[in-house]
């Protein structure tokens, strides 16, 4: 088997390639199939004087997406892509496909995502989709130099992590459990075993909410370290993500210019990822309110940034910036009080530029048993479910923190789409999870 990413090493030679039919040229005297097989697009020529009626004909006929073989002499071609180009001498119908309903046109949003095991085909959702893998690969490959375990939480969970309110809850046997929020309370305790850990796995919500920034399952990465504070914290997320971004753009310059055709102010966007370094723009929460008070907003200390808050906080910097400090009496159980300031707790969010608002949470944990215990009441959380997180403040509590960061709301920043749906293979939404 040939396939056509390796091409470059045939030419001279007569192969026969394997593939589905992308799309169809015709000049009249010369037609052109393009072929896909997954790794790349070969453009094959079918010359008429160079071949039988039949044959020329039957490129011809070839319908979208059949699968069929094609036989000829591979030539050096710069402008084609892959640089390479068959000059045809056969073309064998292997399998048909009538009326493949995924055309050149334009189809709208619904229309695709109710084919998304199709659409996958398209060169868009390639490029995102390649852009993703490189993008993952980057995370783990970041984590291992820094010699990070991977440790896998699990996604049936007795309790909440970050909020009854967006919580799915599944029947289990006899009782209720829940699809996992996040794996941070998981994590906490393999940090106490093996120091620096982190995991990537679904993550479940059930928000109604129907924005371009949630999804309802999202693939979510969380790094837990010991002996870590909230500055620590922050550094971490933004070596990450400076490295992680530097990988993208080395390795997927193709695919990023493809998605960029459909990017307004493409040019400003690569170059503030080209740009991106250490350090990022730190901002406290306090500080943040004061500033959207200086834009003319009604905000007051102690309100929520929603979406609309935070693009107008991003816009402001050319660079991702980390707010920090938040409200204490609407933060979640587990982080950690400032002892310089009790009103706040030691967390951040780091917002993306260009209006693309929160990609990253995290915080410093509360590691004293009392106000563990305290928060606990304060938010009249059921106990005993949290009887084995409560164990790690009793046997040697220790300082940690860590974050969590989504997939698809980084790729979504990294490539300049708008929505997050487009970021994974299969999205499930509030209103979809067909197919
Ligand atoms: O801010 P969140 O809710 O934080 C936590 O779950 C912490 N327990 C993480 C930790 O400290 N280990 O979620 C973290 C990130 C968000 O910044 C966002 O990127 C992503 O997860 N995220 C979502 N992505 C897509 N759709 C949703 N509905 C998301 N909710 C959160
Ligand atoms: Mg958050």
């Amino acid at each position: 088997m040939i396939w056509i990413e390796d091409l470059k090493k045939y030419i001279g030679k007569e192969v026969s390639i394997k593939g589905w039919v992308y799309n169809k040229r015709d000049s009249g005297k010369v037609r052109f199939v393009l072929l896909r097989d997954g790794t790349g697009i070969l453009q094959c020529v079918f010359v008429k004087n160079e071949l039988s009626d039949d044959i020329f004909e039957q490129a011809d006929s070839v319908n979208q997406e059949s699968l069929i073989e094609i036989t000829g002499e591979l030539k050096e071609f710069n402008r084609a892509p892959g640089g390479v180009e068959l000059g045809a001498k056969s073309i064998k119908l292997i399998t048909d496909s009538h009326n493949y309903p995924i055309t050149p046109k334009e189809h709208g949003i619904d229309f695709l995502l109710s084919r998304r095991h199709l659409w996958l085909r398209s060169s868009r959702q390639h490029a995102l989709l390649r852009c993703r893998d490189t993008m993952i690969r980057a995370f783990h490959n970041f984590f291992e130099s820094r010699n990070f375990i991977l440790i896998d939480p699990p996604m049936i969970t007795p309790t909440s992590c970050e909020g009854a309110s967006e919580l799915f809850e599944i029947k289990y046997f006899d009782e209720a459990a829940y699809l996992s929020q996040s794996g941070q309370l998981y994590m906490e305790p393999a940090a106490a075993a093996f120091g620096k850990v982190y995991c990537l796995a679904p993550s479940f919500r059930a928000e109604k909410s129907k924005t371009r920034r949630h999804l309802t399952e999202f693939w979510h990465l969380e790094p837990e370290v010991a002996f870590l504070d909230l500055d620590g914290d922050m550094k971490l997320a933004e070596d990450m993500l400076t490295f992680v971004v530097k990988r993208v753009l080395e390795k997927r310059k193709a695919e990023l210019e493809l998605l960029g055709k459909k990017v307004d102010n493409y040019q400003e966007h690569s170059k503030l990822l080209e740009n991106l370094s250490p350090p990022f723009y730190r901002l406290s929460y306090t500080e943040a309110i004061e500033l959207l008070k200086k834009k003319g907003l009604t905000a007051e200390w102690g309100d929520k940034l929603g979406a609309d808050e935070e693009a107008i906080i991003s816009k402001e910097f050319d660079k991702p910036v980390f707010v920090h400090r938040y409200p204490k009496k609407s933060a979640p159980f587990y982080m950690k009080e400032d002892p310089e300031n009790p009103k706040v707790v030691k967390n951040f969010d780091l917002l993306a530029p260009e209006g693309y608002g929160e990609i990253i949470g995290g915080s410093q944990r509360e590691d004293s048993l009392e106000k563990l215990e305290a928060a606990i009441e304060y938010h009249s959380l059921p106990r005993a479910p949290l009887e084995w997180y409560i164990d790690l403040r009793k046997y040697g509590t220790f300082e940690h923190s860590g974050f969590g960061i989504g997939m698809e709301r980084t790729l979504a920043w990294i490539t300049g789409i708008h929505h997050v749906r487009e970021t994974i293979p299969y999205p499930r939404l509030m209103d979809r999870i067909y197919p």
